[in-house]
C-alpha cells in the first residue's frame, strides 16, 4: 500500500464529531485578533497579506499602524505607493504592499471600493490568490469557501494520516479537497478561524499538544504516532554565501539613496549605492577594485571610501556579508530625481529603505548624534582611483 493509499479516505472522516469538538474549543480558546474585532474585508485582508510568512506576534503592530493611516480603500488607493512600502518596511515580500496598493486601486477605480462577494473575482485581483480569497469570502461574508495555509495544511495533513509531500499539485488537490469536506453548513467563517487557530497553537510543526488537542480522536498520525513525520518537510534550499557593497555617499550634510527599481530585489524601496564585487574579484580579499566601482557607479569624484559597518543578512537563499563604507563627494553635484535624492539623517525616516539600508542609516544618525565615531571610522580608508 503507499503512503497516499494508507491515509484516511475522506468517508472514513468522522465530521461530525470533528465539527462539534472544534466548535467548542474555539468558543474557550480562539484567539482574540484585531483583525478579527468586525467582520471587514478590508481588515481580513491587510491581515491575511501581512500573516503570509510572518507570525501574529510580529503583524500586530503593522496591522494597527497600516490600519490607522489606511482605515479604508480609499485612504489606502490615494496614497503614494511610497507611503505605502514606508509602513510595511520590515514586513518583507514588498510585492504583497505594492500589489495591495494596486488592488485598492482597482476597487476604488472600478467596484465602487467594494470588494466582490465572490471566490473567482477576488482571485483576479492583484496578489490575492486562492488561500486569500478563502479567508477573505469566509471570515468577512461567510461564504462557504475553504482555507488552506501553513497551519491548515500541517493540521489537515495530520487528521487524514497524509504522508506523500503535501505541497505536490497531488498533495494541495487533496488537502484543498478535504478543506472543501469538512466545511459544516454554517458559521462558515468562525469555523476556518477555529481551524487555523488548532493548527497555530495545538497542532505546532514541533512537539503538537496532542494529549491535549480536542480533535485527536479523529487524527490519524495521533494514531500511528506519525505526529512528527506528517506533514513530510519541505527541502531546506542550500544556503549560498556572497559578499555584497554599501556605499553611503555623503555631500556636506546630506547623502545619496537610489530608488531600487522594478524588476530589481526591493523595488520602491530607497537604498544607499549597492553592489556586488565583479566575478574576478569575488573571492578576493584585495577591495582596492571598490573605489573606482563606487565612482563609476555613481559618475560622481569620491574622496577616499572609509569602513562604515560590516553586517550579515538573508534575502532568500543567500546569506549577504554587506560591506559598508562611507565616501564624501569631491565636488558638489546634487541633484535629485525620481530615482536618485540627496537626504540628511533627519529625512532617513521620510522614505522607505529596505533593511540593510536602514541599518546603515541607523548607523549614520548614530554617527551624527556622536560624531568621535566618524573619527574612529576613518582609520582603514581605501583611496579612490579615478
Ligand atoms: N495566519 C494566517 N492567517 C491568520 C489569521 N487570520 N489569524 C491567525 N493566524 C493566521
Amino acid at each position: 500500500m503507499t503512503d497516499a493509499a494508507a491515509a484516511l479516505k475522506a468517508t472514513e472522516f468522522p465530521f461530525q464529531s470533528f465539527r462539534r469538538a472544534l466548535r467548542h474549543w474555539y468558543r474557550d480558546h480562539g484567539r482574540h485578533l484585531p483583525w478579527r474585532a468586525a467582520e471587514d474585508p478590508y481588515r481580513v485582508w491587510i491581515s491575511e497579506i501581512m500573516l503570509q510568512q510572518t507570525t501574529v506576534t510580529a503583524v500586530v503592530p503593522y496591522f494597527e499602524r497600516f490600519l490607522k493611516r489606511f482605515p479604508d480603500l480609499t485612504t489606502l488607493a490615494a496614497a503614494d505607493e511610497s507611503e505605502v512600502l514606508r509602513l510595511w518596511e520590515g514586513l518583507g515580500y514588498y510585492s504583497r504592499a505594492r500589489n495591495i496598493h494596486k488592488t485598492a486601486r482597482v476597487l476604488v477605480a472600478q467596484h465602487e471600493a467594494q470588494f466582490p462577494r465572490d471566490l473567482a473575482a477576488l482571485q483576479m485581483l492583484p496578489g490575492i490568490g486562492r488561500y486569500t480569497a478563502g479567508a477573505i469570502a469566509s471570515f468577512a461574508f461567510g461564504l462557504r469557501a475553504p482555507i488552506l495555509e501553513a497551519n491548515t495544511l500541517r493540521l489537515y495533513a495530520r487528521l487524514i494520516g497524509y504522508r506523500d509531500d503535501p505541497r505536490t499539485t497531488i498533495g494541495q488537490r487533496r488537502l484543498w479537497e478535504f478543506a472543501e469536506q469538512v466545511l459544516p453548513a454554517r458559521d462558515i467563517g468562525p469555523f476556518n478561524q477555529a481551524l487555523m487557530d488548532l493548527g497555530a497553537t495545538v497542532c505546532t510543526p514541533e512537539r503538537p499538544a496532542c494529549e491535549t488537542c480536542p480533535v485527536r480522536t479523529c487524527c490519524v498520525a495521533y494514531s500511528l504516532n506519525l505526529q512528527d513525520e506528517i506533514p513530510q518537510r519541505a527541502r531546506r534550499p542550500e544556503i549560498t554565501l556572497v559578499t555584497e557593497y554599501a556605499v553611503a555617499v555623503s555631500c556636506g550634510q546630506q547623502y545619496l539613496l537610489r530608488k531600487r527599481q522594478h524588476g530589481e530585489r526591493w523595488a520602491g524601496l530607497w537604498d544607499f549605492v549597492r553592489f556586488s564585487p565583479p566575478e574576478s574579484h569575488e573571492d578576493s580579499t584585495d577591495e582596492s577594485w571598490m573605489s573606482t566601482e563606487a565612482a563609476r557607479r555613481t559618475g560622481l569624484a569620491l574622496k577616499s571610501l572609509n569602513p562604515l559597518l560590516t553586517f550579515k543578512h538573508s534575502v532568500t537563499r543567500y546569506q549577504i556579508t554587506l560591506r559598508c563604507f562611507h565616501a564624501t563627494v569631491v565636488k558638489a553635484k546634487r541633484v535629485s530625481t525620481d530615482s536618485e535624492v540627496w537626504v540628511s539623517p533627519e529625512q532617513f525616516g521620510d522614505l522607505p529603505l529596505s533593511n540593510p539600508a536602514r541599518k546603515i542609516a541607523r548607523h549614520l544618525q548614530q554617527m551624527k548624534a556622536t560624531p568621535v565615531r566618524v573619527a574612529e571610522s576613518l582609520r582603514d580608508s581605501i583611496p579612490v582611483t579615478e
